[in-house]
């Protein structure tokens, strides 16, 4: 185990190295990492390696140097099924979360009719909710939404007066992009299986942060990007139960997802997970993802959390200390705080805190029909990740401070 040093960390980050900490001459003070996150030396000289060393397509190729490509490849699903507790043949790759979750939205589309109802929150980014209205509209299945309380929980009461016996599917962020609290899974899962539907659990923003455990929650699928969790960009992981991988229809045709097919239109399928990765896979996102894992295992979960919430705990003190600042969710468990400088435009504040070396994300954050239940056009977003130090936090709250008054000036002129 190491231990969760954010300066030490830092060395491994040539992001912090090769800006000699700074970005064009600013200190780099970088809070969005529910967007995307760093990549450190391991990942980069995977994904290198790939490129420089073992070049060569996966399952095609009847040569050694194939071979080694097909055991590196088939290294990381299993990486990938022990990180989540699950079975090798159950980890698909895909380009990312939302490609993952549009192929189970489209995969289950044989099995949805009119009538039936698919749950989702109004706290959901558009890639959980956008393939749900083409499925809706080809099924005409209908979409619910669960509201959020007060506070931005999802309450297991208003949950189970949403479930019914029309409910078929639940989709559900465990840990929301803009909200950050954690849901519990194990127990929304268990409610919708009582009533025969299947619990989906779009895990973007909890997969970095938590420990997750498939058969512990016992989700039916699950989704993932890399690039979240210090992986590459370009690779993600639908993860599902072997048996409804095997019923679910593919979204994507082309090779190595057929056995055979002939020119009469008879088609067979690979097996699982094969049949759904069609076409060349981001052979170097795979081995990236590997070793982003790994990192990330070597610290443990338990030390990342704690690292977050101590970040978050200085960045909501600070900045409710500045007076100026609205929170939307102080109390969430992870490293996400959501908030306004009164009277100021998330996106202006966002600007004016890019300025100062900042950079946070501002606006919707793709979940679009959230900012309705928190009465405000946008929010800014600062998250936190490994690599963050309170100087960071610090820096955050200093700039906050003169944001109102900046602006205030800036729009009198
Ligand atoms: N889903 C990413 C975010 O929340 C892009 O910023």
């Amino acid at each position: 185990m190491r231990k969760l040093d954010p300066y030490q960390i830092r060395e491994d980050f040539p992001m912090y190295h090769e800006h000699n900490s700074s970005f064009k001459g600013k200190p780099l003070v970088y809070l969005d990492n529910s967007a995307t996150t760093f990549k450190p030396y391991p990942v980069i000289d995977s994904v290198n390696h790939y490129y420089k060393d073992i070049t060569a397509n996966t399952r095609r190729g009847d040569y050694s140097l194939a071979h080694e490509a097909d055991v590196a490849f088939e290294a990381s699903r299993k990486t990938v099924a022990k990180f989540l507790n699950a079975e090798t043949d159950e980890i698909c790759f895909t380009s990312g979360d939302t490609m993952a979750l549009n192929e189970i939205a489209y995969g289950l589309i044989p099995f949805l009719h009119e009538g039936d109802e698919i749950l989702l929150s109004i706290e959901e980014h558009a890639s959980n909710i956008l393939p749900w209205f083409k499925v809706a509209e080809i099924t005409k299945a209908f979409i619910r939404y669960l509201p959020l309380e007060e506070d931005g929980r999802i309450s297991i009461e208003t949950y189970k007066k949403y479930l019914n016996n029309h409910t078929k599917v639940v989709s559900l962020a465990s840990v929301s992009n803009v909200m950050g609290y954690p849901l519990p899974v194990k127990e929304l899962c268990a409610l919708a299986h009582e009533k025969g539907a299947l619990y989906i659990d779009d895990a973007a923003q909890s997969v970095p942060h938590m420990k997750i455990d498939v058969k512990e929650t016992d989700v039916d699928f699950l989704a993932f990007s890399a690039h979240k969790m210090l992986g590459p960009t370009g690779i993600g992981v639908l993860y599902g139960k072997r048996d409804l991988l095997e019923k679910i229809s593919p979204t994507f045709y082309g090779g190595e997802m057929n056995a055979r097919f002939d020119k009469e239109g008879n088609l067979s399928y690979d097996d699982i997970p094969y049949r759904l990765e069609a076409g060349t896979q981001n052979i170097a996102g795979v081995l990236g993802l590997k070793s982003a894992i790994e990192y990330l295992e070597e610290i443990g979960f338990e030390q990342i959390h704690q690292h977050e919430m101590a970040l978050k705990k200085r960045a909501v003190e600070g900045l409710l200390q500045n007076g100026n600042a609205v929170i939307y969710n102080s109390e969430s468990e992870s490293g996400i705080v959501t908030f306004n400088i009164k009277d100021v435009f998330a996106q202006d504040v966002a600007t004016y805190l890019s300025s100062k070396g900042v950079f946070v994300r501002s606006g919707q954050h793709c979940a679009k029909i959230l900012p309705e239940h928190l009465k405000t056009q946008g929010t800014v977003r600062a998250s936190f990740y490994i690599y963050n130090t309170i100087e960071d936090v610090d820096a955050l709250i200093k700039a906050c401070q003169t944001a109102e008054d900046f602006l205030d000036a800036f729009f009198l002129e």
